[in-house]
């Protein structure tokens, strides 16, 4: 996996890139980088956005700009480029960020995340640019930043040989090995706590019945 992060403030994912999860997908071979739209801007005084037609507040990301970046890094024209690769704008309004969609997300080879600022992007962008426009919920935040972070999260722990042995993402919530359910309760040292006893069958050493305890328990916290 190979994932390109548009932003204009590249420095937020240095912390990310440290993360444990992150620092070993990019041992194992996965790539994760940061393209500042500013570096290549074709405008003056490194200028990326502009106010918007029509009027209204804020500033909106130019579809100029972009382009330049999306060049400057591919080589190509952004629009034949989405053909070849996952080329995603994280927008309030998209399609929402579910463990379906992080599945069909890592099973890409590339992955392109731009991160909008402000008011947004020009709508050319989303529309010429883009294959696809993702939301990580219901609210606004002041930049993609975050949801990029969220979604290469969620996607890079999903890859082969990212999360160690003892972190299976094989059996979690949302995953087919829970039938798309939360996941079962977790239970660790000390068996008791002021009276407050762990279930008799986890001690059991029994795996089939703690195989059944465990889906049960998923089956009884996803019901609507
Ligand atoms: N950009 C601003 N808010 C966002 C959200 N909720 N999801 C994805 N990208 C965003």
């Amino acid at each position: 996996m190979n994932i390109d992060v548009f932003t204009l403030f590249p420095a937020w994912f240095d912390w990310f890139r440290e993360q444990r999860h992150v620092a070993r997908a990019l041992e194992v071979g996965h790539s994760f980088e940061c393209i500042d739209p500013r570096a290549s801007t074709p405008l003056k005084w490194g200028q990326v956005d502009d106010t918007p037609f029509g009027g209204g507040a804020g500033m909106v990301l130019r579809v100029d700009v972009m382009e330049a970046a999306l060049r400057a890094r591919y080589g190509v024209d952004p629009v034949t480029l989405r053909a070849t690769r996952r080329v995603i704008a994280l927008v309030p309004g998209g399609r929402l960020l579910d463990d379906a969609l992080v599945s069909e997300l890592a099973a890409e080879p590339s992955l392109t995340l731009l991160c909008g600022r402000y008011e947004g992007f020009d709508e050319r962008i989303l529309e010429h640019f883009c294959c696809d426009q993702i939301s990580i919920g219901r609210y606004v935040l002041a930049g993609g930043e975050l949801a990029a972070m969220v979604v290469s999260d969620a996607v890079l722990r999903k890859l082969p040989g990212v999360l160690g042995k003892d972190e299976s993402a094989v059996e979690e919530s949302f995953s087919p090995a829970l039938e798309g359910g939360v996941e079962y309760p977790h239970y660790t040292r000390p068996a008791e706590w002021r009276g407050w006893a762990v279930p008799d069958v986890l001690l059991s050493g029994h795996h089939e019945r703690i195989r059944q305890w465990r889906l049960e328990a998923s089956r009884r916290r996803s019901l609507p």
